[in-house]
């Protein structure tokens, strides 16, 4: 098959590793990449949300499968342009894409089906926003409707504090359209974690579950990151909660779609809260998750693109996707200043030496090659927020934790950050 994956970052490189050691893969392409990518994939200049360029060379090249790793251009509509062309692509359709694209759709659809999930209320008017305030008890948690790059989700300990973070989405619109409309819902407290399956709309196969690190600085502290690490598995969920999870959040969503008709096909990634009281889905997303896909593809035994393949043609059936027991840790790197302002063209260092080591795998996401001034020597530079995920397995967590860090150690670029705790709560 010749492939095209779309993206840039680390999710993608996973990906295309994977990939592209699948014998049904004769050519692959990605689209933009990044340096990483390149050593096994041929990149492609067109950028993610480029849909008319990327239908064009799906088609001139005679792509028989295109996987779409970020959520933009799902949103866009994307696998509605390819399969009106007949172009094989995984993806949900931007209907339901919105499980992701609109938090007020997703919470409906939640309750419509009854997939367990915090009580809310939907305002399109500050008025009723600030009144309703007024009556809750606090902390809320603050939800801006549209896609906000991870940043839409603010909660709030103190009255003040939820006053003026309406005010800034509903009036001063600092996420433009997407905080027009908000929703305002009941904290939860509890352990978070990431199930992932793979959907052919009626049938699902689910990744190993897996938990991310969202916040920039140990012990969860700081603002919000697309994510600084990540584990597979979560040790909170059990072979009892995973089954209750599929049974309760999962099956609902994608059954209850198909009894209407329709059908969702593509990953479909449900972030859920454990708490005292149960299981709550905190959001979806349609898409695989990003780091949680750089810690869970190295453990995958079987072979991606017969899953994903059988996704997109309808015949997931019964496929069973076989796992390495032992757990995956994905330390990122990032750029200094990251998530706020940061600069790019830092040399990377020691990616060779890391390349030897044993169980240990170096995905990468913001980096670029470069050729030095003086020797003409390849040169890896840093090129966005997060830089690389350095990814490795080990007998236990803890020894999984050794290797990673082992391998972060040898690492360098100018200004560079990471936590030094990603994965502790495993070793609990
Ligand atoms: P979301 O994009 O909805 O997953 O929100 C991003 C992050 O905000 C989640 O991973 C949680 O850490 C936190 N969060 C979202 N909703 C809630 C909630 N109802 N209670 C507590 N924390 C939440
Ligand atoms: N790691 C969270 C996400 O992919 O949205």
């Amino acid at each position: 098959m010749r492939i095209l994956v779309i993206g840039s970052g680390g999710r993608e490189h996973a990906l295309c590793w994977k990939i592209a050691q699948s014998p049904k893969c004769e050519k692959l392409y990605c689209a933009p990449g990044n340096a990483g990518v390149s050593e096994i994939a041929e990149l492609v200049d067109i950028k993610t949300d480029d849909v008319d360029a990327l239908l064009k060379f799906a088609k001139t090249k005679s792509i028989d499968l295109t996987i779409v790793g970020p959520e933009m251009p799902l949103v866009g509509g994307i696998v509605d342009r390819f399969e009106k062309e007949n172009l094989k692509i995984f993806g949900p359709t931007k209907e339901f894409a919105m499980l992701e694209g609109s938090k007020v759709y997703a919470k409906e659809l939640m309750k419509k089906l009854g997939v367990p999930t915090s009580d809310f209320r939907v305002f399109e008017r500050i008025d009723d926003a600030l009144k309703y305030i007024e009556t809750k008890k606090m902390p809320v948690v603050i939800k801006a409707d549209g896609l906000c790059a991870g940043k839409g989700v603010v909660i709030c300990k103190a009255s003040n504090e939820a006053k003026n973070t309406l005010k800034k989405m509903m009036v001063d619109k600092i996420f433009d359209s997407a905080g027009e409309r908000v929703i305002i819902e009941e904290c939860l407290a509890g352990e978070e974690a990431s199930i992932i399956v793979i959907s052919d709309g009626k049938n699902v196969v689910p990744l190993a579950s897996s938990q991310d690190h969202k916040r920039i600085f140990n012990n969860d502290k700081g603002p919000n990151t697309g994510g600084m690490g990540a584990y597979s598995p979560a040790p909170i969920i059990t072979d009892k909660l995973f089954k209750k999870i599929l049974d309760t959040v999962i099956f609902p969503v994608i059954k209850g779609l198909a009894k209407e008709g329709k059908s969702y096909k593509g990953a479909l990634y449900a972030g859920i809260m454990v708490t005292d009281r149960g299981l709550f889905v905190l959001e979806f997303n349609a898409r695989f998750g990003d780091p949680e896909t750089q810690a869970i593809l190295p453990r995958l035994k079987s072979d991606l693109v017969e899953a994903i393949n059988r996704a997109v043609i309808g015949q997931l059936g019964d496929y069973n996707l076989e796992w390495d027991a032992r757990p995956c840790i994905c330390v990122v790197m990032a750029s200094g200043g990251y998530p706020g302002d940061y600069e790019k063209g830092m040399e990377i260092k020691g990616l060779d030496e890391v390349k030897k080591m044993k169980d240990v795998i170096v995905f990468h996401a913001g980096t670029k090659l470069a050729k030095s001034f003086t020797d003409k020597r390849k040169l890896y530079i840093t090129n966005g927020g997060r830089v690389l995920n350095v990814t490795a397995l080990g007998d236990d967590y803890a020894c999984a934790v050794d290797n990673c860090y082992n391998a972060v150690k040898k690492i360098h670029f100018e200004k560079m950050q990471y936590r030094t705790d990603i994965a502790r709560r495993a070793l609990k």
